[in-house]
């Protein structure tokens, strides 16, 4: 097993490793030391079946079932703690996943409820190339580097997390449109995350519909979009070029991510995992 940092600040790629056989606890403990280590990890050239991306995924925490998807679709029935992300359609114009093809802007997955998954795990099986990148960024490094004064600003601040609309702007079941930010659908957060390990991180979910508890909408606006030019400063970040074959685990209270656009009449298809908790 090698690990390789990917970018100064977020990423690592692991070789020598096999995710279609079990993997000793040896491994598995090399493997999350990284995780901690660099946020997000990435293994090239897996071929793998449902059963084996819900044995690895297990290794590290508790299963979270997929979130709501604006379809109300169990996309795949036999293995409903699977979500497949897709813009591909049957032939009678259902869509097999979610997100479509345009871009999914810069979130942490599903911070619009009390306990968000605590990571992410994407397998991709179709993909165009050179088209539709993932990109992460730290939101430790963010918080680091935040100015003192904007430091100041936002602690002890909540914010509100939009529960309406997904990364892909459209709106989930259930919900309907708001124009009141104040008044957005969603859990409240504390703006700076401390995790187990005590790193402090930016928690900022997604920009739009956003709200800061207590402050006017305007006030709100103006803080965060001061915020959010840092969270996604390309220098904490790092974007997968996707190839078949690989699986990429991101930390989901530490990182956001964000999706380029891609050319609808190409295919990419991914089954995705999520972690409700860390194995202990
Ligand atoms: C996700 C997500 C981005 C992508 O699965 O949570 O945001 O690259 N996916 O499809
Ligand atoms: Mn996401």
């Amino acid at each position: 097993m090698e690990i390789v940092r990917l970018s100064p600040n977020i990423g690592a790629n692991i070789t020598g490793i096999d995710l279609s056989k079990p993997l000793s606890s040896g491994v598995i403990e090399n493997i999350k030391a990284a995780w901690d280590e660099h946020l997000v990890v990435r293994f090239r050239n897996q071929s793998i079946r449902d059963d084996d991306l819900l044995r690895f995924s297990k290794y590290f925490g508790e299963l979270d079932p997929p979130g709501p998807n604006p379809y109300g679709i169990t996309f795949l029935p036999e293995y409903p703690e699977i979500n497949v992300i897709s813009n591909v359609k049957t032939p009678d114009g259902t869509p097999i996943g979610n997100l479509g093809d345009g871009e999914a802007v810069w979130h942490a997955d599903m911070t619009y409820i009390e306990q968000p998954p605590v990571a992410g795990i994407l397998y991709s099986l179709e993909v165009p190339v050179g088209q539709g990148n993932t990109y992460f960024s730290s939101m430790i490094r963010a918080y680091e580097a935040l100015p003192d004064s904007l430091k100041r600003e936002i602690e002890g601040k909540t914010l509100i997390h939009d529960a309406a609309h997904n990364s892909a702007g459209m709106l989930r079941k259930g919900y309907s449109e708001t124009t009141d930010p104040s008044e957005t659908p969603g859990a409240r957060h504390p703006m700076v995350w401390t995790d187990t390990k005590g790193n402090r991180a930016l928690f900022l979910g997604r920009r739009p519909h956003a709200c800061i508890v207590g402050l006017t909408v305007d006030e709100s606006n103006r803080l965060l979009d001061e915020v959010w030019s840092h969270a996604t400063d390309p220098e904490w970040t790092w974007h997968n070029e996707w190839e078949v074959g690989d699986v990429v685990m991101w930390q989901n209270h530490l990182v956001m991510h964000r999706r380029d656009a891609f050319d609808g009449n190409t295919r990419r298809i991914m089954h995705r995992t999520q972690l409700k908790t860390f194995a202990a």
